[in-house]
């Protein structure tokens, strides 16, 4: 229970229990050995107080000269003759309770007979009721003082803790000039933890900054190439050509349109929020999925695979267009990659699609690990690197789509819901 405080409050009940117990042990032992002490010396006393009565009053025939609270009997003699509840107690000291009276008791044997001092225990009980009072106050004061003081003292140990945890969590971190926090900490335990802190922050930074480069390279790079060879396309398609050639210039078109897409999908995967509004092209999934199917579509064909488009349910939703494709791309090529015989079926639903193949399926116990990066199952076909399905994860976490797999021998289905809040 205790571990589950924060670590401030730990400190304190760590501080409060210790004073309690330390405090506690102190109060009692000052209780027990002022009631040892105190018995002693009222033994003391009685037995003095009953040799002198003895010697100085009985032996001469007086009456005992005793306080009002203390008491004299004898077993030889009728006038002090020792009432039945004293009757058989040992010799020496003892505390004898009457009712709510409470009584001590000093018995002595001289030949054969038995002489008593009773004395009442008020004055004694007066006296130890004010000394458990004190120390029951001392124990409580005691106990305060510690909770103050513990609080003061798990805040002054927390407190630079709490700052640097506070830094971590607000201060712009991974911006490349973000002061280093260490300097602001003397050079103890803390002062490390943020030196530990500031060269993890600075292997991130130096990360984010290899990898922004790296996108805004690629971006800036293969645009001039690509704007290039889709202009050098177009001029060429429009050049008298023969009708073979004029497929293959198409084909090139395709696929620097297809590498384009594809940069913008990197370039966006890599990017926050904050930046996407500027590259985003909206568009229905119907239109998207009629421009993967004909292009998917033919390729099926060409392999002798039974490529069908199904339509079960209107959708009205706009969705980036660059992800969509690439999702459905991806899924698309793998159906296609692992299926050698029968159909691969693209199926529109309300905020949803489906794509089925009668390939051989994918194991149960493969479908949580194919999505992860670079892990390809055991029908890997051809070059591909296993980053497929892994790119699809990640863009339909960021779409805030799902993407799930149903598959045995002859039928594998991705089912990907664009609109989670409709189904
Ligand atoms: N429709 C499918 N039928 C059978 N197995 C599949 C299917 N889709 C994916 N897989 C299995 O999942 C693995 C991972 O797929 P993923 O698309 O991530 O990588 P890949 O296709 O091997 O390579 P890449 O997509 O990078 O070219 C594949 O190697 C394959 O074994
Ligand atoms: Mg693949």
């Amino acid at each position: 229970m205790l571990s589950k405080q924060p670590f401030e409050r730990r400190i304190l009940i760590a501080f409060v229990l210790m004073t309690v117990m330390v405090s506690g042990l102190f109060s009692l032992s000052i209780v027990a050995v002022v009631h040892f002490i105190e018995e002693h010396l009222v033994s003391q006393d009685m037995s003095r107080q009953l040799d002198e009565t003895l010697k100085e009053d009985i032996s001469q025939d007086l009456a005992p000269r005793l306080d009002s609270s203390t008491r004299f009997f004898s077993s030889d003699q009728a006038q002090y003759a020792i009432p039945a509840e004293y009757k058989g107690l040992q010799e020496g000291f003892n505390e004898v309770v009457n009712g709510d009276q409470a009584y001590y008791v000093y018995v002595q044997e001289i030949n054969g007979q038995t002489y008593m001092l009773v004395q009442e225990q008020e004055e004694f009980e007066a006296r130890e009721s004010a000394l458990f009072n004190v120390v029951l106050a001392g124990f409580l004061l005691t106990v305060i003082a510690a909770w103050g003081l513990g609080l003061v003292t798990a805040r002054k140990v927390m407190a630079p803790v709490t700052r640097l945890a506070q830094q971590v969590r607000h201060r712009d971190q991974l911006h490349p000039l973000a002061p280093p926090l260490a300097p602001d900490y003397p050079d103890d335990e803390i002062g490390q933890l943020a030196a530990a802190f500031d060269s993890t922050l600075g292997q991130v930074r130096q990360s984010l900054e290899r990898e922004r480069l790296f996108t805004s390279d690629v971006s800036h790079e293969l645009r001039t190439p690509l704007m290039i060879i889709a202009s050098s396309c177009e001029l060429l398609s429009e050049a008298p050509l023969a009708p073979r050639e004029k497929e293959q210039v198409a084909r090139i078109a395709r696929a620097c349109e297809e590498m384009r897409e594809l940069v913008q999908t990197f370039l966006q995967l890599a990017r926050d929020k904050s930046n996407e509004a500027v590259f985003i092209g909206e568009r229905s999934l119907a239109s998207v999925a009629e421009e993967q199917a004909c292009r998917w579509g033919a390729l099926m064909e060409e392999k002798g695979l039974a490529f069908q488009m199904q339509v079960e349910g209107e959708d009205h939703g706009q969705y980036n267009a660059t992800f969509l494709a690439t999702v459905m791309a991806n899924l698309l090529r793998n159906a296609l990659h692992y299926t050698e015989h029968g159909s691969v079926r693209l199926i529109l639903e309300q905020g949803a699609f489906r794509i089925e193949d009668s390939g051989a399926g994918i194991p149960i116990e493969q479908h949580e690990r194919i999505f992860q990066p670079f892990v390809r199952g055991a029908q890997a076909r051809g070059e591909g690197l296993g980053l497929g399905l892994s790119l699809v994860k990640r863009i339909c976490a960021k779409q805030g789509w799902q993407v799930s797999l149903q598959s045995e021998p002859g039928h594998t289905r991705f089912r990907v819901t664009l609109n989670t809040s409709s189904v």
